[in-house]
């Protein structure tokens, strides 16, 4: 399988290329060649990750190679991660920010869409995630729409760990929980559906176990602001859980996800209209991975308290999909 992986000198680069080429990204059996694509100023940094990756000899490292040219990195590719974006800088507006990461996640679409296997796979770490995927997909036409996809893994398994230590139980006995909308502060992370394991083997109605009040004033925004809070306590953004959140989104979604109630994890796909999220935006929702396809699981819930928040995170991707849109950074459909 070649795996290419944008903006490899960067920190989450290095947080992931090694798990990545130990096999924990499609497992023990698949042998891996790696592809790490750099701008220029970005390449030796690259390099030196690559010296590493050789120094410790992964049988499952068939082979790696750095680039600065988009066609060399995504030629024949089977699984793309596209973490390189362009950050927020001071002063910065956002739709310098849409336009600047257009100008990067634009051609990588093209390149992927004129060089990628047949089963290509991408998934889109750069932020803003959701809209450099639909800016990616909408100038890959050959490549279906499925392909495309944005991580709010993150989001979810912060989720999950959050549930965990309120609850005082093993992240493994929490099912059911959905992140929806934005990789943004507008995300709705939602425990409606959720249940947790009792030591006698039934399960127990998360929200029975939770008030309204912990939800909203603590659940929700932690989840929502917890980049923000990693910056803050530790300096720099978070890195190693969004190497291992990119790690399992791609895992999951080759080798198949749950089949049991709530066993669903959560990924921004292309929306298919369910639960009224418009057609074509990329979104988060609950997602199985079934035959090696995410599917959006159906007949949850929705109560008026996830519905406020579902729409306000969705009319923000609205926005942002409208501001590339008047800025030409989608290809004509
Ligand atoms: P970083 O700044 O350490 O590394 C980014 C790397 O991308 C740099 O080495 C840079 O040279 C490279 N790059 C920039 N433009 C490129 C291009 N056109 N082609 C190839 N490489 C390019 O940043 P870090 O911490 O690795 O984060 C990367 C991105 O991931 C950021 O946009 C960050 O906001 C996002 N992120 C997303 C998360 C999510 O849950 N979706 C979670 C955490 C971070």
């Amino acid at each position: 399988m070649t795996v290419t992986v944008t903006g490899a000198g960067g920190q989450i680069g290095y947080a992931l290329l090694f798990r990545l080429a130990s096999g924990q990204l499609l497992g023990p059996n698949t042998p891996i060649n790696l592809r790490l694509l750099e701008i220029p100023q970005g390449l030796a940094a690259a390099e030196g990750t690559a010296l590493e990756l050789a120094d410790c000899a992964f049988p499952l490292l068939a082979s790696t190679t750095i680039t600065d040219d988009l066609t060399r990195a995504f030629d024949g590719v089977n699984v793309a991660l596209l973490v390189g974006s362009r950050p927020r800088a001071a002063g910065m507006e956002r739709a310098d920010l849409l336009a600047a990461n257009g100008r990067i996640f634009g051609p990588q679409g093209a390149a992927i869409n004129a060089g990628a296997a047949s089963d290509v796979r991408v998934l889109v770490v750069g932020n803003p995630a959701n809209t450099n995927a639909l800016i990616a997909r909408s100038h890959a036409p050959d490549v279906p729409a499925d392909r495309f996809t944005a991580m709010t893994r993150l989001d979810h398994n912060r989720a999950v760990a959050q549930l965990s230590e309120h609850l005082a139980v093993p992240v493994g006995d929490i099912d059911g929980v959905s992140i929806w909308g934005n990789h943004s502060a507008s995300q709705y992370p939602d425990v409606f559906n959720a249940t947790v394991r009792l030591e006698s083997g039934g399960r127990r109605v998360v929200r029975d176990l939770v008030d309204e009040r912990w939800l909203t004033e603590h659940f929700i925004p932690r989840v929502a602001q917890r980049g923000s809070e990693i910056i803050a306590v530790r300096g720099a953004s978070s890195a190693a859980s969004a190497a291992g959140a990119a790690l399992d989104h791609v895992h999951d979604w080759v080798n198949g996800t749950g089949t049991g109630p709530g066993e669903w994890t959560s990924a921004a796909v292309v929306s298919d209209g369910s639960y009224g999220v418009p057609e074509g935006l990329i979104s988060s929702f609950p997602v199985r991975s079934v035959a090696g396809a995410w599917t959006i699981e159906q007949g949850l819930t929705v109560g008026d308290f996830s519905r406020s928040r579902i729409d306000a995170s969705v009319a923000e991707l609205l926005a942002e999909r409208d501001a590339v849109a008047a800025l030409g950074l989608l290809a004509a459909e």
